[in-house]
């Protein structure tokens, strides 16, 4: 198959540390050759890792897409909202296009996009990276093969952890409605299109409730500054003070290491009791380096350069370094959506921010049997329990080790260049169209939980 050549617009955490690794893993399948990007050091490490020479490096995706087309592929990983005007310019300039999700913050801009890639007959990949795990697809295979009966209720919780919810939706990018877009868009857009695809079927009307509960002024400790580093009184006690998330790493390491088997579960184990152990082994086992020198999400967002000293330097001055109740934050801190689908389905959606736990469940209950599952960072499972045998069948659904989103983002750049090479357009306008119909519910949520009311959403051009 011929090498698929793409432009990169926007090289943050995204686009270049989670798509791109794929063209210098396979560098037979995928290629860079153009990047835009405004920040000089991420401009200047991208093009340096993918040997794109100075002509080929822009600082945005204007100058990049006033060009004459310069690859067959563009990745769009700009922030929420700034997808519209590159998605459309790279689509009318001849470019197939991954975007990032959400396809847009407007259902004007989202339908928009769909419909200029559907008239002018090109790919357009959203990164619902969850439809490509091992996890998702095993589940939804289980309910096609008929196991659990007529499906009746279905419970699904996107359970984000404290640490993940002050990263990013207190300190972090999505910590502002009006700035990125409302929490059920930005997290559960991927979970609607999940359900709709597992299910087979869609939601006709939904409910939902919620609000932003603890990260608020009124419920910092008494004499907290602004700034974790700046001597806060709570510096021992408060989960959320900034060097234990970032440097010392303990919140993530406890969570992999709860869901996760083997080698890196003891590897992790080892780091929390005995660091300097880890350190001294990880000259000899690559395993134990991985742990030791992790330089990965969410420290990579902290800074370019993911070490404890430069991460503990942007702490004092940087974004997440801010105390969590003092980020001027205004998204949900948890929210219920509850829904019917067709076929008299019941289904609820819970997503929060509290949870100890990062990690999606997930539970169904059919007329001849049930199902559980678990998809977390270190590992996940199913459990698939039937009725009248009694019989208990367990999947382990966990992928490769260190597969970021369970192995959904690596499937996702595979899958999308695989159909470039394979000319299968329809297919992927097919999958545009259903990306689009999750983010028409997650916009029907945000109302409903604004206007207190039911919405109807079986038709797909609702409101
Ligand atoms: N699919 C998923 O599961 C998933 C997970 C996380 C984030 N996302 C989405 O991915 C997108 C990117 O998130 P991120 O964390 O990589 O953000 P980021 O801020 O790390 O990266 C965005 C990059 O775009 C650059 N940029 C800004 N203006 C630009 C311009 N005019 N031209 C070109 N580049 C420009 C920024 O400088 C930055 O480097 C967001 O929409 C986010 O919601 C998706």
């Amino acid at each position: 198959m011929k090498t698929v050549d793409a432009v990169l617009i926007g090289a943050g955490q995204r686009g270049a540390n989670d798509y791109a690794p794929f063209a210098l893993r396979y560098p037979d399948q995928l290629r860079f050759v153009a990047v835009a990007e405004p920040l000089a050091e991420r401009r200047a490490r991208f093009a340096l890792q993918h040997q794109i020479p100075l002509d080929n490096q822009f600082e945005n995706w204007e100058t990049l897409l006033a060009n004459p087309q310069m690859a067959r592929a563009a990745l769009i990983c700009t922030q929420d909202q700034m997808h519209v005007g590159p998605a459309l310019a790279a689509l009318r300039a001849g470019y197939d296009v991954l975007l990032e999700k959400p396809i847009a913050t407007t259902r004007e801009g989202c339908r928009q996009i769909v419909s200029t890639a559907v008239g002018l007959n090109r790919q357009l990949y959203v990164c619902h990276v969850l439809r490509y795990t091992r996890h998702f697809q095993t589940m939804r295979q289980i309910l096609q093969s008929g196991v659990l009966g007529q499906i009746i209720n279905l419970d699904h919780r996107e359970n984000v952890s404290w640490w993940h919810m002050s990263h990013s939706f207190v300190r972090g990018s999505w910590a502002n409605r009006d700035e990125s877009s409302p929490m059920i868009l930005a997290k559960c857009c991927h979970d609607f299109d999940i359900l709709m695809w597992i299910l087979g079927r869609k939601c006709e009307r939904l409910s939902s409730v919620g609000k932003l509960v603890h990260f608020r002024p009124e419920n910092a400790p008494a004499d907290a500054p602004e700034r974790c580093l700046d001597d806060c009184p709570a510096s021992e006690t408060c989960p959320f003070y900034a060097p234990f998330i970032y440097v010392d790493l303990l919140p993530l390491w406890r969570n992999v290491a709860e869901t996760s088997t083997g080698l890196i579960r003891l590897a992790i184990q080892a780091q929390l009791r005995a660091p300097g152990l880890v350190k001294a082994l990880s000259a000899v086992a690559p395993i134990m380096r991985q742990v030791s020198d992790y330089r990965g999400w969410p420290r990579s967002v902290v800074t370019l350069d993911p070490i404890p000293e430069s991460v503990l330097e942007a702490l004092k001055t940087g974004p997440y370094g801010r105390c969590v109740y003092h980020c001027g934050n205004d998204v949900v801190d948890h929210q219920v959506v509850l829904m019917q689908f067709e076929g008299d389905i019941s289904v609820t959606l819970t997503m929060h921010g509290h949870s100890h736990i990062e990690g999606r469940s997930t539970r169904i209950e059919g007329s001849h049997g049930q199902l559980q599952a678990f998809f977390g960072l270190g590992g996940s499972w199913i459990e698939v329990s039937e009725h009248r045998s009694g019989r208990s069948t367990r999947h382990d659904t966990t992928s490769e080790i260190g597969a970021a989103h369970g192995g959904g983002d690596e499937g996702l750049i595979a899958a999308f260049v695989r159909n470039i090479q394979e000319g299968r357009t329809q297919q992927a306008l097919e999958l545009a169209q259903q990306a689009l119909e999750s983010h028409l519910l997650a916009f029907a949520a945000e109302d409903a939980r604004l206007g207190g009311q039911v919405v109807s959403t079986n038709k797909l051009d609702h409101n």
